[in-house]
């Protein structure tokens, strides 16, 4: 994360979305600090951390967005999304709800991101193998039908954490 701002060639903001405990904090947290919190506190208000990567030898600030997932915290949608260049969309492979949730966050994106925004959806927390309750292939066919990118992720043991971003920021470049 030392890289001087000189040798900064693009800044990519992105914002990571969806439905409270999905674990977005902790997604971001491993990637740009390779931590993960067990006892973490729901988001209030907006937070962003960074990472520099580099992408076929461009120098590429990811400057991450995230928000509290509750209804109450969530008043600035148009600020957020301003910008933004990708999207985390973000369920929690163990909690039905949070994927029926995100047809709606698409919605929400649609009208309020830019139309060229690349979207990636996220099934978090895929280390509670014993507690799946979305099989990968409803978000595989979710994710066609809308045209987003897909990968399960846990940002526990980190599994495809990395490669999810890299994913999404080379989509972007
Ligand atoms: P809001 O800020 O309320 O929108 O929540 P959030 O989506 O940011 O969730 P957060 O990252 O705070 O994680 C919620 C809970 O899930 C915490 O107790 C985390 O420790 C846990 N958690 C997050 N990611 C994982 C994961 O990959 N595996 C497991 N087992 N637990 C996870």
């Amino acid at each position: 994360e030392n890289v001087p701002e000189s040798r900064i060639d693009y800044v990519y903001k992105v914002v990571v979305i969806g439905d409270s405990a999905v674990g977005k904090t902790q997604i971001l947290s491993r990637f740009t600090k390779n931590e993960f919190c067990f006892d973490s506190k729901s988001t209030i208000g907006v937070e962003f951390q960074t990472r520099t990567v580099t992408i076929k030898g461009k120098v590429i600030k990811a400057q991450i967005w995230d928000t509290a997932g509750q209804e109450r915290y969530r008043a600035v949608t148009s600020a957020y999304y301003r910008g933004a260049l990708g999207a985390m969309l973000v369920y929690d492979i163990t909690k039905r709800q949070s994927f029926d949730h995100v047809a709606r966050w698409v919605e929400e994106l649609r009208a309020h991101a830019d139309n060229s925004i690349v979207i990636i959806l996220i099934g978090n927390k895929a280390d509670l193998v014993d507690l799946r309750a979305v099989p990968t292939e409803d978000a595989v066919e979710f994710a066609e039908e809308q045209g987003l990118f897909f990968s399960e992720t846990s940002a526990l043991n980190g599994d495809n954490v990395d490669s999810a971003f890299f994913r999404l920021l080379e989509e972007i470049y």
